[in-house]
């Protein structure tokens, strides 16, 4: 039997929190399934190490990490550390050393989130597939006449034909896999003439090896008011680095917030392992009171098992989420509640042993 090596980084602020209710999780799976096993070792690579060693991780942090299954993590970010240092030195570092090309954000509406936290009355379950190595978020490009009024700055967008057609085809497989009919394709190739023309005759070419899933472009303003008004006919969308960020958070506000979304980084051929976390970060407004919403951070435990081959374990932490949320008796918050971390983390678990 395969044991699964974890690498648990819980971070920051709500990190430590929420991700104590997401090892409950692991381990009670673990507790009533003899066929899953695994072993987790917690790193505590933050803003505290930061400030104690000068830099957010060991050396040799990432070789450490390269060993490991997957990488489990919180959320990174504390008021007294400057947010570009914790997210270049730590989330960033990871994702591309470990070929993290795929940025996997589901968006689906869970069973009883309250009506003042949610825009449709029809079922939403769609994917967001964001290109996470390349495209507008890039180092390349530079500042001149800093100061004057003839200064400069240009950013450059990388788009490859390799990075677009790995994500394409990530879409397509997940697609097919999932049982959607349908991949959108993000695009903005009306105004955006280089890159985007090469995105989408790119997509369009890997879509052809896929005559049983339908092909959809849309320009990314046009797709940002059918997420509001139709979220309903969404399926897996296919975006660039930046629309696929922005359109997650969209995506996340439709559903009930950053505390229900997760979200994986992952390294498709397995030569690294994969990183799973929520959408949110550290939320310093609300640390340390036992006010965070765990589902994002189980939710994000799900997709690492569903990505460790482990669909079944995944599915029933994803029924038991939605029991609870269904019952409406211990949400968080921000969902309407008044239940702790704690509490609703523990109810999860109590769902999942009612389940398995
Ligand atoms: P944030 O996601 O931490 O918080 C935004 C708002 O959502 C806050 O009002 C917060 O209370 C609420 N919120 C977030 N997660 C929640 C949860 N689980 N339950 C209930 N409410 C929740 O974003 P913000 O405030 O922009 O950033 C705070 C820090 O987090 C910064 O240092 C930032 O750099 C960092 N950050 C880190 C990320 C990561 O680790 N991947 C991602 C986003 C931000
Ligand atoms: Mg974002």
């Amino acid at each position: 039997m395969r044991e699964f090596r974890i690498a648990v980084l819980p971070g920051d602020g709500i990190g430590p929190e929420v991700m104590n209710e997401a090892l409950k999780v692991l381990r009670i799976l673990k507790d009533k399934d003899y066929t899953f096993q695994f072993h987790a070792d917690m790193f505590l690579w933050n803003s505290e190490y930061y400030l104690q060693h000068g830099r957010m991780m060991p050396e040799n942090g990432l070789d450490i990490l390269k060993n490991y299954d997957a990488i489990l993590f919180g959320a990174i970010g504390d008021p007294r550390v400057p947010d570009d240092i914790s997210v270049w030195e730590l989330i960033m570092p990871i994702r591309k050393r470990f070929c993290q090309y795929v940025n996997l954000r589901p968006v689906k509406k869970l069973k009883g989130i309250p009506e003042q936290f949610i825009h449709q009355e029809r079922p939403i379950n769609f994917v967001i597939v964001r290109e996470n190595a390349e495209g507008e978020y890039s180092n390349s490009g530079g500042r001149i006449y800093q100061g004057t009024d003839q200064e400069i700055a240009v950013q450059n967008t990388i788009i490859t034909r390799k990075g677009t057609e790995r994500i394409a085809r990530y879409a397509f497989q997940y697609a097919k896999k999932h049982g959607y009919q349908k991949v959108i394709n993000a695009t903005k190739s009306n105004a955006v003439v280089h890159s985007m023309k090469l995105w989408d005759e790119v997509i369009e070419h890997v879509a052809s090896e896929y005559p049983d899933i339908q092909l959809e472009k849309y320009y990314i303003d046009a797709l940002a008011a059918y997420f509001v008004q139709r979220p309903d006919t969404l399926q897996v969308i296919v975006a660039s680095n930046l629309f696929g960020d922005i359109l997650s958070d969209l995506g996340s506000a439709l559903v009930g917030g950053l505390g229900i979304s997760p979200s994986a980084n992952i390294n498709p051929e397995g030569v690294f392992p994969s990183m799973f976390e929520p959408v949110h970060g550290s939320a310093p407004d609300i640390a340390g009171k036992g006010k965070a919403n765990p589902i994002a951070q189980i939710w994000s435990a799900a997709l690492m098992l569903q990505s460790l081959g482990r669909e079944d374990l995944a599915s029933i932490i994803l029924k038991a989420i939605e029991k609870v949320t269904e019952h409406g008796e211990k949400l968080t918050e921000d969902l309407g509640g008044n239940s702790t971390t704690a509490e609703m983390g523990e109810e999860i678990v109590r769902q999942i042993v009612k389940i398995m």
